[in-house]
């Protein structure tokens, strides 16, 4: 196994609304390695996005990163992100760490080219002209299997398709050659040739530049294809991680074992996951204890109250969940 690149520690994330403070990501922890695809996967409003934004403080107001540590190799040492001055973070946002966001037409500004663009983010972190700059851009689109990219780096936003947009935030990605690229639903809102493309893309930079991943999809079938291991988060927790195939053949959490049963096609899309019934709970009243607990159809008494514990079952396989922690024996 190689080495960890990030390490999440006890993250947590609120947000203070009028409504009440949203508890978003209440103790994440997990590590990427160098070189793997993670998948990170659960309910639409469990703090994926949240999480992953939060990496590199990206956090919009009412947000508050509220404690932990996100420590990120550089070389051999270890830096923790939320303690970065900020001037010393924009310089690993976007080289270093970088990300393609959902939407892919609210990633880049209407007001300026393809290229353009893509070279202003080459310029923003290495000492270039503008004329290598635009030379790289060219080349990254290429990268990014954008045909005639000479001619496109002219065009703005507005004259490019859907799928061709995505090709360039993945080019800009790419281009100052990241450690850690995190995609949050890289595949959704594209139609499936491009899905299929940028699937290429991602097993591409994997496995010719051993690029980090942090996958965050709804998609099971793409996490069945693309990642190594897989972190399930449910409610601003993560309830389960493993390798890919040990989740898929012995998922242990409840939540996990809802949401594999709830797909015996993983290569059906699917826009929401709602395995179990129920809803995702509040996060601003919270359940007490393990916040499945009211959609758990094993829920002890222990569970109503304490938050359980993280358990390594075997070797790289995490679970928080009170059935592996001694609580059915209370
Ligand atoms: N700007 C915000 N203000 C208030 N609450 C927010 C904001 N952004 C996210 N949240 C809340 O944080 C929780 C997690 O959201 P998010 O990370 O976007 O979920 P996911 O990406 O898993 O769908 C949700 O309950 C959401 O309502
Ligand atoms: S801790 Fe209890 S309620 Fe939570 S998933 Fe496990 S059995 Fe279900
Ligand atoms: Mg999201």
């Amino acid at each position: 196994m190689s080495e960890p690149i990030l390490r999440v520690e006890d993250l947590r994330v609120y947000f203070y609304t009028y409504a009440g403070v949203v508890k978003a990501v209440e103790g994440v922890s997990f590590e990427v390695y160098s070189g793997e695809v993670f998948g990170l996967i659960g309910e639409t409003g469990c703090g994926k996005t949240v999480t992953s934004r939060a990496l590199t403080r990206l956090i919009p107001d009412p947000g508050r990163i509220e404690g932990g540590r996100v420590l990120f190799r550089i070389n051999s040492e270890w830096v923790d992100l939320l303690k970065l001055p900020d001037s010393e973070l924009r310089k690993i946002r976007g080289s270093l760490i970088s990300y393609i966001f959902q939407d892919p037409s609210s990633a880049l500004d209407p007001l300026y080219t393809a290229g353009y663009q893509v070279a202003e983010t080459i310029i923003a972190h290495n000492r270039v002209s503008w004329k290598e700059a635009w030379l790289k851009a060219i080349d990254a689109l290429r990268s990014v299997l954008i045909p005639d990219p000479e001619a496109r780096v002219k065009n703005y936003p507005h004259e490019l398709s859907g799928g061709m947009k995505q090709r360039v935030v993945i080019g800009t990605s790419i281009v100052n050659e990241p450690k850690l690229l995190i995609a949050d639903e890289p595949t959704t809102n594209v139609d499936v040739t491009i899905q299929a493309q940028i699937i290429d893309l991602l097993h591409q930079l994997k496995n010719l530049r051993r690029t980090s991943i942090m996958l965050i999809t709804h998609n099971m079938g793409l996490i069945a294809e693309m990642a190594d291991r897989v972190a399930v988060m449910y409610a601003g927790r993560i309830a389960e991680i493993a390798n890919v195939y040990t989740l898929f053949e012995e998922p242990l959490h409840p939540y996990t074992q809802g949401l594999i049963r709830c797909v015996p096609d993983p290569t059906k899309e699917i826009k929401e996951l709602y395995p179990i019934p129920g809803t995702v709970p509040d996060l601003i009243n919270p359940p007490k204890g393990c916040r499945f607990w009211p959609r758990c159809s094993k829920a002890m008494d222990i569970c109503k109250r304490e938050v359980p514990p993280r358990v390594e079952v075997s070797k790289g396989h995490f679970v928080e969940c009170w059935l592996y922690a001694g609580g059915g024996h209370e």
